[in-house]
């Protein structure tokens, strides 16, 4: 069965998973760059680390993001130029989708990756992801506001954090709800390497 999966998705201790202000420049918000530092910096040495970053991009056929991880244009598109932060071959390889309230066509990019604008809604994108995964899971990239709106809904099996000991202090936080931090998970993987402290959660079904 297809599942709704967050993997690797970095906060700091106070919660965010972005800085202020995203930007060209600052794609991850100001500051925000250092929640990715495990992942993509030279830091990126630990063995366990590494491994659970392969084991979360392992069997995925589609992925759902949010307009702002997809890039820092707001508004009516207006011109068809943006095509992502990941050049001409992004590493997807795969379908993905977009939320976003600004209809766009789909846009094709090399090595297998479509990037589709859905309009109408959460569930609706996860239908279309489903549908288009094959049969392997879907990927729920991010960032905070569309990993809370999924969690919120109860379509999200598993849930994959990592914590960096780093303040922030503003920025995009993952959980923002005023009814309360979402409950039914239960945490299968709870490990602490030299850069963060992974915490991966299951939802009881
Ligand atoms: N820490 C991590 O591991 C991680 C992972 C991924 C991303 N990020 C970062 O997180 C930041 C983005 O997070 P975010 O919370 O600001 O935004 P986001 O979830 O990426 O995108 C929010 C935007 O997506 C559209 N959208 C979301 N839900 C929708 C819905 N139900 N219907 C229609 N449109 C919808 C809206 O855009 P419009 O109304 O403008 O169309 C909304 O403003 C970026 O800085 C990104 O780099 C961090």
């Amino acid at each position: 069965m297809t599942r709704l999966r967050v993997h690797s998705m970095s906060i700091s201790l106070d919660g965010y998973a972005a800085g202020p202000r995203q930007s060209l420049d600052d794609p991850l918000g100001v500051g925000g760059e250092r929640l990715h530092e495990w992942m993509f910096g030279e830091a990126t040495t630990d063995p366990v680390d590494r491994e659970l970053l392969d084991r979360g991009r392992d069997e995925l056929g589609a992925t759902i993001m949010g307009r702002h991880m997809f890039g820092p244009i707001r508004g009516p598109w207006g011109h068809d130029e943006w095509r992502g932060w990941w050049g001409d071959d992004p590493p997807f390889h795969h379908p993905v989708f977009v939320l976003t309230h600004h209809a766009r066509a789909p846009i094709e990019m090399g090595g297998g990756t479509t990037f589709h604008f859905v309009t109408d809604g959460i569930h609706a994108a996860w239908e279309r992801a489903a549908g288009a995964a094959g049969g392997l899971d879907v990927w729920l990239g991010g960032g905070a506001s569309t990993v809370r709106q999924y969690v919120r809904a109860d379509l999200v099996d598993e849930l994959h954090l990592a914590i960096v000991p780093i303040l922030l202090g503003d920025g995009e936080r993952l959980f923002d709800d005023p009814d309360g931090t979402p409950t039914g998970f239960e945490v299968d993987l709870h490990l602490t390497t030299s850069a963060v402290t992974h915490v991966r959660l299951q939802r009881r079904r």
